[in-house]
């Protein structure tokens, strides 16, 4: 059986001491009102990723992630964040290839295939995001994009490997923006990842991997959204930073 997972992308925000209180809303929310079967992940900027680890270790159902990773191993990379540095603080999830580092960072899908390499040689799993801009909809390549994107990036692993990865569609167009997906346009998307998926490992395998919905989820449009067949949680960006939304979101299921 697949996961559940609702993780709280926290980007550019909360300075350490608005981070710590947000870790612990959360975990106070969480230890008390949400079933134990929804795995939940917090993914604070790198600064605060020791204090928030240390304030969640004591609640099984919440992970510890990070943001992003840097697809060499270490080195002469100034301002770069090695996987071991995160698994040395603690993170068990690395948020990777989010349209953001792709845009503003030129991330390409061959770096992002090294960036799970060393993810999976660490222990720790691969949050993968990938998804279509609105011109690309528009024109009907969406589908070819997106599993372009998983072909590039993940397809070189073998089965013992691809069920370790979580996949993050987020389409560009609804991130940040307001203008969710319908549940009919995730479900489709899903599905077709999901397809994807099995075409190259086989039906079972594709069953058992997690695929979350990201772009502007809410309390108000989670549930129906993880209502999906193919829709395991959700990668949360702004209502991630309100605790008691982010457990709204959770106890969607
Ligand atoms: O990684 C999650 C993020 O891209 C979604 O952002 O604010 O639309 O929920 P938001």
């Amino acid at each position: 059986m697949r996961k559940k997972i609702v993780a709280g992308n926290w980007k550019m925000n909360k300075t350490l001491s608005e981070a710590q209180q947000l870790a612990s809303e959360v975990v106070n929310m969480v230890k008390d009102e949400v079933n134990s079967d929804v795995q939940v992940v917090l993914c604070p900027p790198f600064i605060s990723l020791y204090a928030v680890g240390k304030l969640i270790e004591s609640q099984s159902n919440i992970s510890l992630g990070a943001q992003n990773c840097y697809h060499k191993a270490s080195g002469a990379f100034t301002g770069e964040v090695s996987v071991d540095m995160l698994k040395s603080v603690g993170a068990s999830y690395v948020i990777i290839g989010h349209s953001e580092r792709r845009q503003y960072f030129n991330e390409t899908n061959a770096q992002l295939a090294e960036k799970v390499n060393l993810l999976l040689a660490a222990q720790l799993q691969p949050i993968f995001c990938c998804g279509e801009s609105l011109e690309q909809r528009e024109k009907g390549i969406h589908f070819d994009f997106v599993r372009q994107q998983l072909t590039e990036s993940l397809f070189h692993l073998d089965t013992s490997q691809i069920q370790k990865i979580v996949i993050a569609y987020e389409p560009i167009w609804a991130i940040g923006t307001g203008k969710t997906a319908t549940s009919a346009q995730a479900q489709e998307m899903h599905a077709m990842l999901r397809k994807h998926l099995a075409g190259k490992y086989g039906e079972q395998m594709a069953d058992n991997i997690s695929i979350l919905y990201g772009g502007s989820a809410n309390p108000g449009n989670a549930r129906e959204l993880f209502a999906c067949p193919d829709v395991d949680g959700g990668l949360i960006g702004g209502a991630s930073l309100k605790s008691r939304d982010f457990t709204d979101i959770i106890k969607s299921f």
